[in-house]
């Protein structure tokens, strides 16, 4: 869908971007020219992530796996140093690590909320703290794109900690991008809904529970990794410049279904269509004061 050399030279850091979306990320740009970091704890997968991008792609940029916690400050500091010793530069953040499991809120102790809250929301803020600090000094421009979920503005039970947590990235974005922009570092988000990973699919989805899912999609299915490579890749060039503080939903129609009022009469068949609209036009031609 894009000229390949869309993303030609641009360095683009990606937390979490070893596995799942983050790889998928990583491949798309990598494919279009990019420079990658992808930097999380498991220095072992990101090796193995990118000696197989290498394999496949033979990309024209390189690829760099950093070992990194987002959690620690310092350590985010230190990862940023070793991709400008590296590339001299970086353009784009993407702030895509996360930590989540489902449970009742009951359940979890106060450790188990800190670990998802401090990997989604203290990382987040922890990577564009230090990248913004980096560019303002620099009079770089530059972008983030932060990975949230739906539930950052719905919420949702039994991933409490981690709908907190999206629900701060999200205003992250949305007060950024605006404080920012006079910088010329601009900042949007992604929402995806229902993409299959190891990652989320382990820790969200109880046995017998995605069929479910699927059936609360307008569309039917759930998401390919690829449109969400794309549409990352859309939003860290240089064509989506405008584009401040937006978040894009990548759902095929979950939330809305869930939230619209009347989405629910889906179920119905033409009988009962035909049923329905007899009884409205009946009730319509009843005179007034007759009951
Ligand atoms: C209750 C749990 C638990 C569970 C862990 N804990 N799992 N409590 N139910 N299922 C508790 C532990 O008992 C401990 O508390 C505390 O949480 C920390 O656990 P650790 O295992 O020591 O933490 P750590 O090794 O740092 O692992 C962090 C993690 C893990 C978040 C728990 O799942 C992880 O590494 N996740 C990274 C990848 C990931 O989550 N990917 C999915 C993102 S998907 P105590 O008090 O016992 O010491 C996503 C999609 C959203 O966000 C939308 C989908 C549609
Ligand atoms: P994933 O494969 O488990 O990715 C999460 C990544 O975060 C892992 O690579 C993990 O690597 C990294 N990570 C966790 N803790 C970290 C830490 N402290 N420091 C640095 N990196 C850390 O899951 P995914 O499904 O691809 O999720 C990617 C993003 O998409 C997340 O933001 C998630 O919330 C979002 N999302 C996913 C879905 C979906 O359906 N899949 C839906 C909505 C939103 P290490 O273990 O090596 O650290």
């Amino acid at each position: 869908m894009f000229k390949t050399d869309l993303l030609k030279d641009k360095v683009i850091f990606i937390t979490g971007g070893g596995t799942g979306l983050g790889r998928a990320m990583a491949t798309r740009f990598l494919e279009l020219g990019a420079h990658v970091i992808i930097a999380s704890r498991k220095l072992e997968v990101l090796e193995k992530t990118a000696a197989e991008l290498e394999a496949a792609i033979h990309p024209v940029g390189s690829i760099l796996p950093l070992e990194l916690d987002v959690r620690d400050y310092r350590a985010v500091e230190s990862a940023l140093e070793q991709t400008l010793e590296k590339f001299g530069r970086v353009d784009v953040l993407v702030n895509n690590a996360a930590g989540n499991f489902v449970s009742p809120t009951e359940r979890l102790s106060n450790k188990a909320f800190d670990v998802v809250v401090d990997i989604v929301l203290r990382g987040s803020y922890n990577c564009t703290l230090a990248f913004g600090k980096h560019w303002i000094d620099r009079q770089q421009k530059a972008r983030v794109l932060n990975i949230v979920t739906t539930y950052a503005w719905t919420g949702s039970g039994y991933v409490v900690p981690s709908a907190i947590s999206k629900a701060g990235v999200l205003a992250m974005t949305r007060s950024l991008a605006v404080e920012w922009a006079k910088y010329g570092i601009t900042m949007n988000a992604i929402a995806p809904g229902p993409f299959p990973t190891k990652g989320a699919w382990s820790r969200l989805v109880p046995p017998g529970v995605e069929e479910k899912m699927v059936q609360r999609i307008p569309l039917g299915r759930v998401g390919d990794h690829s449109e969400l490579g794309n549409l990352a890749a859309f939003l860290v060039s240089d064509f989506s410049g405008f584009i401040n503080g937006e978040v894009v939903t990548i759902d095929g129609g979950e939330w809305l279904k869930g939230a619209g009022e009347f989405n629910l009469l889906d179920f119905l068949s033409q009988e009962q269509w035909d049923l329905m609209e007899a009884q409205v036009r009946g009730a319509g031609k009843s005179k007034p004061g007759n009951g």
